[in-house]
């Protein structure tokens, strides 16, 4: 059999499996309606409680005592916004988010966790500082990330991450101080289509318009945006 044919009698019985089990859905992701309801009743977090889970439950092996990671390689959860703390455990707990081998070490981790200790940690995390860093900037790529590029249809990122890269509503989050390693990861993610947990596909579409070293620059600008 030749490697094409091998391909799509393959793909077909992957097709046929998903069809004969209906409860495996091909994507797990929120859709735009299911996220603003989810959202919606998102429990109040308990940032206290959130301080307690974040060791109790080994967050803190991974993600440090504070919300600020030991290695520059693993994400930072500090003055993350809360909504897309929540968001993403969830995601990871649906198997929604399993774009790479690191993403099962998360479903592992929350595979426990209720609704309220997702919030709360969220409130936690949300509390904490970024560690100082000394400001770059690059005026090209601050260009691209405050006011986008009309000709290849990119959206400037901070209309919706912020100016600061503060993070905004329905769960953006926030970009500022994140580990570059894992930001341009993430965005190669999406590019690739392995993370699809973006509800209205433009994460997807943006990191497909971007180069690699305009990732690369736009990780750099971020992590060093307070
Ligand atoms: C063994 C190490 C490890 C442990 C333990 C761990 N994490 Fe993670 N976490 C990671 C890695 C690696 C990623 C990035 C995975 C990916 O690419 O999807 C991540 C991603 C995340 C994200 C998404 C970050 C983003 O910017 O998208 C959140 C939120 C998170 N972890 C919270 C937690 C919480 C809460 C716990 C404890 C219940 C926890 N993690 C335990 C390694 C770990
Ligand atoms: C239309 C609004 C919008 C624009 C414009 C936008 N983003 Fe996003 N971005 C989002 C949303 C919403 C998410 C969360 C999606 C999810 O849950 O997977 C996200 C997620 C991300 C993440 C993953 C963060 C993490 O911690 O996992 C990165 C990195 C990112 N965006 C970078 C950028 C960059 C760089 C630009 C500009 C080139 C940009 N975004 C433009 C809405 C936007």
């Amino acid at each position: 059999m030749n490697r094409l044919l091998a391909i799509s009698v393959f793909t077909l019985g992957l097709s046929a499996f998903a069809q004969a089990n209906p409860t495996q859905p091909a994507k797990l992701g929120f859709t735009p309606s299911e996220l603003r309801a989810t959202l919606a009743a998102m429990p109040k977090g308990d940032s206290v409680r959130g301080k307690r889970l974040n060791q109790a439950l080994m967050c803190a092996s991974c993600h440090g005592e504070t919300g600020v990671a030991p290695s520059r390689n693993w994400a930072n959860l500090a003055k993350q916004t809360p909504a897309y703390t929540y968001k993403s455990l969830l995601d990871y707990q649906r198997g929604g988010r399993l774009e790479n081998p690191r993403a099962r070490l998360m479903q592992a981790a929350v595979k426990g966790m209720s609704r309220q200790d997702m919030a709360d940690v969220a409130a936690y995390y949300a509390s904490q500082p970024l560690p100082e860093r000394a400001a770059r900037s690059n005026a090209r790529t601050e260009q691209l990330a405050r006011h986008g590029d009309r000709k290849r249809l990119l959206t400037a990122c901070a209309s919706c991450h912020g100016a600061a890269g503060q993070g905004g509503n329905n769960a953006t989050p926030a970009l500022a101080g994140q580990n570059p390693a894992a930001f341009t990861r993430t965005m190669l993610d999406y590019r690739e289509g392995h993370r699809a947990t973006d509800a209205n596909q433009g994460m997807r579409q943006f990191a497909q318009r971007l180069t690699l070293q305009e990732i690369n620059e736009l990780a750099t600008y971020y992590a060093v945006l307070e």
